[in-house]
């Protein structure tokens, strides 16, 4: 999708579709049964204010969320049509609510065949900020995933145009950042939709290796016996049952002008179908867990969108990418493996095979030289029970380190919500054999994960993101579509943007 900075008066600009938010300005008690809403477009153009007037009064718009009403020929206006989209009650509206309105547009808009359309940055948020969150939310809509569907209608919008007031480079600069994560953010998705018949360790990292090569990154790809030979003990045991190759991506950006430190570790689990292994999942949903490798493909997404903006810090992305499988040379419960870092485990679960590979991965990073972590992975259903579908859970071992990432994450405008790594819960990781266990039995399983985790990434501060709940829609939404969702990239990005700062 091209976009663009336009500074003309709405009414006057020519195009397919013209876009504006319509709030509701009423200060009533919500819960007040008699309450009306005042609907009001959220722009000062007079002409889209009187075209709008009859419909906003005639008590057909609810002014709720998302909502989205379509007016043809709009009288006074250029534009062929008039699309308002509700934003809820202006006292919450927040760029938050714009990216998905934008999102919301853009499904609107190219269901219908409309290839190109304007919106009306609203009045109210800073507009580099709205440009921002506009055009994001304009490529999260502009996904869809049925790639495989003979009656695929590829329908997508090419051209936005995004009319707003201010410094016109400053503005320019926001659209073009935010379509450079908004397309990073989409090239992730379109890894996490592939089957794993179409996406094993090796095509990953092929596709890692391309997309290193446009976008000027290193790239190095290392397969089962350099890992051996590493003694990564704790990615070779799950990898060691499936006849696919495993492959340890590792994508290096260092930029010149760079201070030597911090060293950033982007470390994601690239699971590309966990059966369990011999502790085999039920058949049922399995198919799923093809998104495993979701962490993994946000990191290589992630670092595609930090090649192309530059900021002035140095980035490792690694990602461990393996199947899960069941055969005769599978581990089997009660093994006992010998991670990279020396530390030794006792499989209790071939199920909870995330965190053995991402043991290594943060182990290895660190032997790179990365001075500060952060993992993701579609690690637990735990997580899933304590935070449903709307929150990732995000677990640190350094609060400076996650007010660091609080703050990316919520410029960023997605939602995760911290957990707890008290000690105690280590007990529960406690081997009579080895040193720990991989599960820590059935209470507060994402903690326990995540201690798991932390005995390698010790004392580096370091952050753990579970995105089992969060990387795939269950269902779609108006501004995005049932499938994949690339959460975790724009806040990521945003969290290496703050070291260059
Ligand atoms: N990949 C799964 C976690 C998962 C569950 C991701 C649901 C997405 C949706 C992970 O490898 C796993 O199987 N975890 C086990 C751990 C258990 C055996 C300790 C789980 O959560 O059941
Ligand atoms: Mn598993
Ligand atoms: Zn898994």
């Amino acid at each position: 999708m091209k976009t663009t900075i336009s500074f003309s008066t709405p009414a006057d600009l020519e195009t397919e579709a013209l876009v504006a938010i319509v709030l509701d300005q009423s200060n009533a008690n919500p819960n007040d049964k008699n309450k009306k809403p005042e609907l009001k477009v959220t722009t000062t153009d007079t002409a889209i204010q009187s075209v709008s007037a009859d419909l906003l009064a005639s008590g057909e718009v609810s002014g709720k969320t998302f909502e989205t009403n379509l007016l043809h020929k709009p009288t006074m206006l250029k534009a062929r049509r008039l699309l308002l989209v509700s934003g809820g009650s202006a006292k919450k509206f927040s760029s938050y609510d714009l990216r998905r309105a934008a999102g919301t547009a853009v499904r609107t808009l190219k269901s219908r065949g409309i290839r190109s359309f304007a919106f009306i940055a609203p009045a109210g948020i800073p507009a580099e900020e709205s440009v921002r969150a506009i055009v994001e939310g304009a490529h999260v809509g502009n996904f869809d995933p049925d790639y495989y569907r003979s009656d695929r209608k590829d329908q997508k919008i090419d051209m936005l145009t995004v009319i707003a007031n201010g410094d016109k480079a400053a503005l320019e600069k926001a659209a073009n950042e935010a379509q450079i994560v908004g397309e990073s953010q989409n090239f992730t998705r379109d890894l996490v939709n592939e089957p794993s018949n179409r996406m094993t360790p090796t095509i990953l990292a092929e596709r890692a290796k391309k997309m290193c090569a446009e976008v000027g990154l290193k790239c190095e790809v290392y397969g089962p016996d350099k890992i051996k030979e590493m003694k990564m003990g704790a990615f070779w045991s799950v990898a060691q049952g499936s006849d696919e190759p495993p492959a340890l991506i590792v994508m290096t950006y260092e930029p010149s002008g760079a201070p030597a430190k911090p060293v950033l570790g982007l470390v994601g689990k690239g699971i590309t179908f966990d059966t369990g292994g011999i502790s085999i999942k039920p058949a049922d949903g399995m198919e799923k867990m093809k998104y495993d490798m979701a962490g993994g493909a946000t990191m290589i997404g992630a670092m595609r969108a930090i090649a192309l903006l530059k900021p002035k810090v140095k980035v490792i992305g690694i990602v461990c990418a393996t199947e899960n499988m069941p055969s005769g040379k599978a581990q089997k419960p009660g093994d006992v493996q010998i991670a990279m870092s020396g530390k030794s485990i006792e499989v209790i679960n071939t199920d909870a095979e995330g965190r053995l590979v991402l043991a290594d991965g943060l182990h290895y990073a660190k032997q790179l030289g990365c001075t500060n972590l952060v993992d993701a992975a579609t690690l637990t259903g735990a997580v899933v029970v304590a935070l449903g579908f709307n929150n990732a859970g995000v677990f640190a071992n350094d609060d400076d380190m996650y007010n660091r990432f609080h703050a990316a994450n919520t410029k960023a405008g997605e939602k995760m919500w911290r957990m707890p790594l008290d000690d105690e819960y280590k007990e529960q990781i406690r081997s009579s054999i080895a040193d720990i266990m991989n599960t820590g039995g059935r209470w507060g399983g994402a903690i326990t994960a995540a201690m798991f985790l932390k005995e390698f990434a010790e004392e580096t501060p370091w952050i753990h993101l579970d995105i089992a709940g969060t990387a795939w829609m269950e269902d779609q939404k108006p501004w995005i579509a049932k499938g994949p969702s690339g959460i975790a990239l724009r806040s990521l990005v945003e969290f290496v943007k703050s070291f260059a700062a």
